[in-house]
């Protein structure tokens, strides 16, 4: 029998299985919660006849358990202060464990992947919106909801995407995913049994979604990334080839935006073959130079899915994702997602809508896009004065940079960086890889370079992040004497 017991104003799960009868079990059920700290010293215990009644047993068998650990000194019993854990050395949980050693410690920065800057979640706007949204919601928007996600946030993202990112959608062809992860596994299950095989990915880009098309039973084919991003003319080549995931506003990780010449020949393939492509939009809001370069799905919305995401514009703790999909897919998209994972939470979709429609998300992009942008400057100027030997690519846009480092360099700056507490990737460890292959390959396979995630950090790191990643940079090359 387990119980949870509740009476006290917060849940303890007892469980009041094992030999020797009820009491035994309770006896041993409160001996344990005491000893293990979830019951803190100090705490009081629900009088007898409460827990008797919560648990449905006899009250005497409650006081006798309680005089049991009494008497054995993990409970105390005073007149006017009733039952209570009795004050002695328990060991907390994690005094247990042995501590780690100094150089088994995180890292003091993370650099890897990369996020947004949480530190400037915007709280207080967030909240703001929350309540507004929260309180005017009718009551069934605590129901269940549509797994396509709640029309207010569809028809909120319909706008923006249209004016944003030059996305032509309606509330309709949307559906709100958690995390690009999430929607990325439907749509795979729903290629995969329209009996899609294959998926054309870049050669570089995350192996976390490329695994996840592999689950979903697609097998992957690379497309070589250059300098204009993916070669999207060697999908030609894969007759089997029905799908393509490309990053093309700004390649993950180098930093191409797709050439406009690749863009429209890869539309002009999906459409030809019956293709779909799945744009992975993933910073697209965080351009520089000049405008946001728009969306491919705007080219062609019956042969691109567009996938949008708040974890690089708000943060990714939110699982806020959205596709906006050809008419074609939109319902078998949204009955494989209701019969899989169903939805994200109502309140934190109807909070981003709010969010969205009182302009609080454009504000917060534009002054994250400075903040951004700052930081990039800072790198690469840093970069010119102490480092000039080696270049940051990709950095138009985006929250990363990629440094070109000396060739057969790339392990040993991760070391040095490692030393230096800040925890990096190598572009090696982007490259595509067949499933099965070692996550390490001879660095002479590709060339050697740092992906640094300038914008994880919060704003009063960065400067030690700087330092840090420029102490762990490898020196130049020195020229080969010709001996004359
Ligand atoms: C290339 C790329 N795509 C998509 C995402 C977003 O993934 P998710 O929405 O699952 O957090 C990320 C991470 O932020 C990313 O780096």
């Amino acid at each position: 029998m387990a119980e949870s017991w509740a009476t006290f104003g917060r849940d303890l799960h007892l469980d009041l299985t094992g030999p020797g009868g009820v009491r035994a079990a309770l006896t041993r059920a409160l001996r344990e919660a005491v000893r293990t700290g979830r019951l803190a010293p100090g705490t009081r215990l629900p009088s007898s006849r409460s827990l008797a009644a919560d648990l449905s047993l006899a009250r005497n068998t409650v006081a006798d358990a309680y005089g049991d650990l009494v008497a054995e000194g993990w409970l105390t019993a005073r007149q006017g202060s009733g039952t209570r854990v009795a004050h002695r050395a328990v060991p907390h949980p994690a005094a247990v464990r042995p501590a780690p050693p100094e150089r088994d410690r995180r890292p003091a920065y993370d650099l890897r992947i990369g996020t947004a800057d949480v530190s400037a979640f915007p709280r207080s706007a967030w909240l703001a919106a929350g309540r507004r949204a929260i309180s005017a919601a009718p009551n069934d928007a605590f129901g269940y909801g549509d797994p396509r996600g709640h029309p207010v946030l569809r028809a909120a993202l319909a706008d923006y995407l249209a004016r944003a990112r030059g996305v032509r959608t309606e509330p309709a062809r949307i559906v709100v995913c958690a995390g690009f992860m999430q929607g990325l596994a439907v749509l795979g299950r729903v290629l995969r049994a329209r009996g899609v095989r294959e998926a054309g990915v870049e050669s570089y880009g995350l192996w976390l979604h490329r695994d996840v098309l592999r689950r979903a039973g697609l097998r992957t084919v690379p497309l070589t990334v250059d300098e204009h991003g993916a070669r999207t003319e060697e999908l030609t080549a894969h007759r089997g080839v029905r799908a393509a995931l490309l990053t093309p506003a700004h390649q993950y990780p180098t930093g191409a935006s797709l050439h406009p010449d690749r863009r429209a020949a890869v539309v002009d393939w999906a459409s030809r073959t019956g293709s779909v492509i799945l744009e992975d939009d993933y910073d697209g809001e965080f351009r520089y130079d000049r405008q946001p370069i728009g969306a491919l799905q705007g080219l062609d919305p019956e042969h691109v899915v567009y996938f949008g995401t708040a974890s690089k514009s708000l943060a990714p703790g939110l699982r806020l994702a959205w596709m906006a999909l050809p008419g074609h897919l939109a319902d078998e998209v949204a009955e494989v997602k209701a019969a899989g994972e169903w939805g994200t939470g109502t309140l934190e979709q109807l909070t981003l809508a709010e969010f969205i429609a009182c302009g609080a998300y454009d504000r917060h992009v534009r002054a994250m896009r400075l903040r951004y942008r700052r930081r990039r400057d800072r790198l690469v100027a840093a970069l010119a004065d102490r480092a000039p030997h080696i270049a940051a690519t990709g950095i138009a846009a985006g929250l990363h940079a990629v440094l070109r480092l000396p060739p057969g360099t790339e392990p040993s700056a991760i070391e040095a960086a490692a030393w230096h507490g800040l925890a990096v990737e190598g572009l090696n460890r982007f490259r595509y890889r067949a499933p099965g292959a070692p996550p390490t390959t001879p660095p002479a396979e590709g060339p050697d370079a740092l992906v640094i995630a300038y914008g994880t950090p919060s704003e009063h790191a960065f400067e030690g992040v700087l330092e840090a990643l420029l102490r762990s940079l490898p020196g130049p090359v020195q020229a080969a004497s010709d001996g004359s």
